[in-house]
């Protein structure tokens, strides 16, 4: 099995009397010496020193981005994936070859992954086009890595297929399951309130992460698994089948399957995706109740794709939210696991229960659309799924799991999931602002007993944006106060521009935009004592002043930053720190750089 173009093995290839048709295999993408015949010959002099033979380097390229790190539990199975991807490509006629890129996990990564997800995606989308490859299997999982590899992928434009490292299996401790990272969160809430010892959080430690993989629960790795399967993009199991089961490496045999199937039909990201690709993705975003961070992940991703760019707004997302109900019950909206939703039936469950809200004609990669693969795979629901997955008529909560919210201090939007409200009371709140400049203010301070807080105080956390934080940190699940934890307070109206974990619950409002680095930034000019009302109903953030006293403080920061000189020292900050000061657009752009949209440089600020 060759390709089209291909010539038979061996001496065809250096016949100078004939051009090179460079357009697939080993020959595309020749390295540049002036000499086309010669780059080829040069390219499989070193290739064969791996043992290639000419028969083996005839046929579709199939690249496997390979992000395993020690430094990356997440990844820990992707050698057994690349293993299992490979028997998948080779049983179809097809030369796999993997090579590295960068890995980015979560708890690694300073000062943030989000800091560093751009650049993975540079180094996705150079590798991809530097190299002589068909398609490309993208091994990703954790958090910023699929997102990375999409934005990347969607860039270079060649056939591309997402494997996902799978999640991993919830803990156990005294009888209760426990999983990474809602539980996390929960507990170390209930150890600040002193509700649990310190050897109790020690045990608990020990159980929140029993297996690698990515995190057990509806959080960002979660969502951006299932998105990725309501873009098309992969099989629909591919989205939840436990990281540690022989299902996954199935997944990963069918991928490399798939592969030299796309790699034939020269099947290109940017041909696959469509608008209603990315509106079937934020029905699924809204139904799973997923994670605050996939808003800011599908902007970028959409923002790649030339026909897209600037046609997915927040607005979509709001509009969308309004008539999907949540219907997975997971944590952190719900109550369950990523294994419990692979049980449920996973995706394929979800996307039948949902058919009457979807675009079934949006393409897939297999060639075929949405509908077509739903009408190929019936899904008989069971009672068991049921309670995972309700149905659309039994929701979990009625609509807008996720919603946006505009004002004068978040003229450009803010996001907040509704649905993981502890209560919902706080969805409709005034209270007096008590504001943190930066995360080192909140750390100094959040529990001075002193601090003037109750509970019906909003906490305010700024300077965590994209530019004022590099990264924007998830940090946005500002902690409740010590002192009012102590007495049984478990939720507080809480802003900022930064972000917060798909993991984490409460009434929390983020990515306000413009940030408050930002010299321009409404946000940036709250102060302590000022009145914030949150209205969700009205889809409203508002600060109780008047127009002319926020115009008033706006200028006078604006006075004071540029005198202070630190827009002329982010000119002038050196390496890749200076190219994402410089370049990095906000939230409800998707938090990439300017350069690497498909529109390119000249976004407004
Ligand atoms: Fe990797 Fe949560 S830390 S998915």
């Amino acid at each position: 099995m060759v390709l089209d173009d291909n010539q038979p093995p061996s001496g065809g290839d250096y016949d100078l009397s004939r051009p090179l048709e460079a357009t697939s295999g080993l020959r595309q993408g020749l390295t540049s010496y002036g000499d086309t015949h010669f780059s080829l010959f040069l390219r499989k002099v070193f290739i064969k020193a791996l043992g290639y033979s000419d028969d083996a380097l005839s046929r579709p390229i199939i690249g496997i981005i390979n992000t395993y790190s020690g430094f990356n539990p997440c990844h820990a199975n992707v050698p057994q994936l690349i293993d299992a991807a490979k028997r998948g490509v080779q049983l179809h006629g097809g030369l796999a070859v993997d090579f590295p890129t960068i890995s980015v996990h979560e708890s690694f990564a300073h000062p943030t992954s989000m800091f560093l997800r751009n650049l993975m995606s540079m180094d996705t989308e150079e590798m991809i086009k530097a190299q002589p490859l068909d398609a490309c299997i993208m091994i990703g999982g954790c958090d910023k890595t699929v997102p990375a590899q999409l934005m990347g992928g969607i860039s270079a434009n060649k056939p591309i297929l997402p494997l996902i490292t799978g999640p991993m299996m919830p803990g156990s401790h005294r009888g209760q399951r426990l999983g990474a990272c809602t539980d996390c969160r929960n507990n170390w809430a209930a150890y600040r309130a002193n509700e649990i010892d310190i050897e109790e959080i020690s045990a608990i430690n020990e159980e929140l992460a029993p297996t690698i993989g990515t995190c057990g629960v509806m959080g960002t790795a979660s969502t951006i698994a299932c998105i990725t399967a309501a873009l098309g993009m992969m099989p629909l199991r591919g989205a939840s089948a436990p990281a540690v089961s022989s299902g996954r490496l199935r997944i990963a045999e069918e991928t490399g399957a798939n592969a030299v199937l796309v790699a034939k039909a020269k099947r290109t990201p940017q041909d696959v995706l469509s608008m209603e690709s990315f509106l079937n993705a934020i029905t699924v975003l809204q139904a799973i109740g997923g994670s605050t961070n996939a808003v800011v992940h599908l902007l970028a991703i959409a923002n790649r794709h030339p026909k897209l760019q600037g046609v997915i707004t927040l607005q979509t997302f709001d509009e969308i939210g309004r008539k999907t109900p949540l219907l997975v019950d997971l944590k952190p909206s719900g109550d369950n696991y990523m294994n419990d939703f692979h049980n449920a039936g996973g995706m394929l469950a979800l996307l039948h229960q949902l058919r009457p809200l979807l675009h079934l004609s949006a393409m897939t990669i297999s060639g075929q659309t949405l509908g077509e693969v739903l009408d190929a795979s019936p899904f008989r629901s069971f009672p068991y799924s049921q309670q995972v997955i309700r149905p659309l008529s039994d929701p979990l909560y009625p609509s807008s799991s996720l919603v946006v919210l505009h004002g004068n201090i978040a003229p450009k939007g803010a996001v907040m999931k509704a649905s993981a409200s502890k209560d919902g009371a706080l969805l409709s709140h005034s209270g007096p602002a008590v504001v943190f400049k930066n995360s080192a203010d909140l750390a100094a301070r959040i529990d001075d007993p002193d601090l003037p807080v109750t509970k019906d105080s909003v906490l305010v956390l700024q300077g965590i944006g994209p530019v004022g934080n590099p990264g924007m940190p998830e940090a946005g699940l500002i902690p409740i106060p010590r002192k009012l934890g102590a007495n049984g307070v478990k939720d507080m109206l809480r802003l900022s521009d930064g972000r917060m974990s798909g993991t984490a619950g409460g009434t929390i409002v983020l990515h306000i935009s413009p940030e408050s680095e930002l010299p321009e930034s409404p946000f940036g000019v709250v102060q302590t004592g000022d009145i914030i009302t949150c209205d969700v109903e009205q889809r409203v953030l508002h600060l109780q002043i008047s127009d002319d006293e926020l115009k008033a403080r706006i200028e006078e920061r604006k006075r004071t930053i540029t005198s202070s000189g630190v827009l002329g020292e982010r000119s002038r900050k050196r390496g890749y720190r200076g190219l994402y000061e410089r370049s990095v657009n906000q939230a409800e752009e998707g938090v990439d750089f300017d350069f690497l949209t498909a529109a390119g440089p000249g976004s407004e600020w």
